[in-house]
């Protein structure tokens, strides 16, 4: 039987020593979170609500106070207390962040009716100063504000100005306090990252000594003390986020771990023989599949609504899983001890989706965080928590995975079943797996595999259109493509694909799928839309 561990939410496993990223409420932090780890540095994000009490109980090595939507003159504007200022710990604000911490030193900001958007001319009052010393005297910058910090606080000397705001940036060597009005995290700030990484190494003293080898070797350690002499299981999805957190519990704890792969009718074709082949073969891991399509087709029927598509997933998943469990302590006889540990590849987008980094709302309940039952019979082991995609990948590059592992697009652990906008069935699942296998293979014979994030394949099942086709009127569904480029999926953007791509895909996907009269092609970025349809 699972063991009777009561459901637990997974160990709040934050590292000291993180640079807080403190979230002032615009799409920002995370961006700004990923730079720092950029420059080697580990950073974390925190709301802003956090008193800054606890902030500083959890020794961060410096805060970086992000942009935000607000006016410092907002009524319900973030706050920002001086108290975060008198700490010695190294601060840098940014944009909303640098207002903020202008007023709370004493600063003066105005309203000064001018606003900056876009690529600006900045130029550099103080050439060897902390942030700027070896960027050029006039660079581009990216701006986004209405309000102006107008005075820099008392014992600040101003390093840089643009043509609609005069004090563009303050530093403190003493206090170890700086600030920018403009993006250095976004990519046409020409210099962004140089600064960034001068905040860091220069004013903050921090060595860039995150590594994804230092990451492997603590992610072993940690999951080592969490799980002891004791069994886990992981659920294998074919994705990159699950083979990598088996791959390092297997690196941990060895044969006390089994995947449990399960096959719920709603993968793509021939992913199930590609786990088995790929990840087997890579790492030796011992694999239990499980045949459970029927079971979450039953639990699927006649439900169109997403959410409750992917609670009902998520939920016949952590059933699957504990039967499993309770298969393997049987199989493992007399000396069999219970499966207490669960391990999945959550990844940090999702734990900050979820409204657990930020405080933000929740956006979709991710089936991996938002979703599991409340009566979970497993402790979680979340090795990726803290890490973003590309990162992931460089731990799987780290632990020895092929390149066919690691570099695999993105695929949600709800599968197909969030691609089809309608009910869920065997008739419309094999329709989308054979106008998604059409799609795969003619983007990987173009060669755009590694251009694009990833490409959903979308089937509206509740809509139907007139076509002609031969001599007939059909009376079909729409496909939609939907080719993303992204850095994290946080954001993204719909891909270029070239014309002649597309026609492909859209010719072979009419002919050869029934049921098919017409492809459509997705040109939304994200926000506002969402990657997935569902
Ligand atoms: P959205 O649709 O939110 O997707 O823009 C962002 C990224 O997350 C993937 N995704 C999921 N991955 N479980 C997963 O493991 C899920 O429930 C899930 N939902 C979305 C999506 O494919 C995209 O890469």
């Amino acid at each position: 039987m699972p063991s009777a561990t009561p459901a637990a939410a997974p160990d709040e496993d934050r590292s000291p020593d993180a640079v807080l990223v403190v979230d002032f409420g615009a799409q920002y932090a995370q961006l700004i979170a990923r730079r720092v780890r950029e420059a080697r540095v580990y950073s974390e994000i925190v709301p802003h609500t956090m008193p800054v009490s606890e902030m500083l109980a959890r020794n961060p090595k410096a805060i970086i106070l992000s942009g935000g939507p607000s006016s410092v003159y907002a009524e319900d504007a973030p706050h920002v207390g001086p108290e975060l200022f008198e700490a010695g710990v190294p601060v840098f604000g940014i944009c909303y962040g640098f207002q903020a911490m202008a007023k709370a030193l004493g600063g003066h900001v105005a309203r000064t009716g001018t606003r900056e958007y876009g690529g600006t001319d900045l130029t550099v009052t103080r050439p060897g100063s902390t942030l700027f010393e070896g960027t050029p005297a006039e660079q581009s910058v990216w701006m986004s504000h209405g309000d102006s910090v107008a005075e820099a606080p008392e014992g600040f000397t101003v390093s840089a100005s643009t043509p609609g705001t005069p004090v563009a940036a303050f530093e403190s060597d003493e206090k170890k306090l700086y600030g920018v009005q403009h993006h250095p995290e976004v990519m046409h700030s020409t210099h962004g990252q140089l600064i960034l990484e001068h905040f860091l190494y220069r004013g903050a003293g921090l060595a860039p000594n995150w590594t994804m080898s230092s990451v492997v070797e603590d992610s072993v350690a940690a999951i080592r003390e969490q799980i002891g002499s004791r069994r886990a299981i992981c659920g294998l999805s074919g994705g990159v986020d699950s083979a990598v957190a088996a791959a390092l519990v297997q690196k941990a704890v060895g044969s006390q771990l089994t995947c449990v792969y399960v096959d719920h009718g709603l993968m793509r074709k021939g992913e199930s023989e590609q786990v088995e082949k790929d990840f087997v073969a890579a790492t030796g891991v011992k694999l239990k599949v499980v045949d459970a399509e029927e079971r979450f087709l039953d639990a699927l029927a006649g439900v169109a609504d997403p959410e409750q598509k992917r609670k009902i997933i998520g939920r016949e998943f952590i059933r699957v899983f504990e039967q499993a469990a309770s298969e393997i302590v049987a199989e493992a006889g007399e000396h069999g001890e219970s499966v207490d540990f669960l391990v999945q590849g959550t990844l940090y987008p999702d734990v900050v989706e979820s409204g657990g980094g930020t405080g933000t709302a929740n956006i979709k309940s991710h089936h991996n965080v938002g979703g599991l039952p409340e009566d979970l019979q497993f402790r979680l082991v979340e090795p990726l928590r803290r890490l973003f995609k590309d990162e992931v990948r460089m731990v799987g590059q780290e632990l020895g995975l092929p390149e066919e592992i690691v570099q695999r697009q993105p695929f949600p652990g709800p599968g197909l079943g969030i691609r089809i906008v309608g009910a869920v069935t065997r008739e419309r699942l094999d329709l989308l797996r054979e106008a998604d296998a059409i799609a795969r293979q003619e983007l990987t014979a173009a060669g755009l595999d590694r251009d694009i994030w990833q490409c959903p394949v979308v089937l509206l099942a509740d809509v139907r259109s007139v076509g002609v086709q031969g001599d007939g009127r059909t009376y079909g569904h729409p496909v939609v493509l939907r080719p993303v480029s992204s850095e994290d999926a946080m954001t993204a953007d719909w891909s270029r694909l070239p014309y002649d791509v597309l026609a492909r895909i859209s010719t072979r996907i009419t002919n050869e799928v029934d049921e098919v009269n017409r492809v459509t092609l997705d040109i939304t970025s994200k926000p506002p839309g969402t990657i997935e349809w569902e």
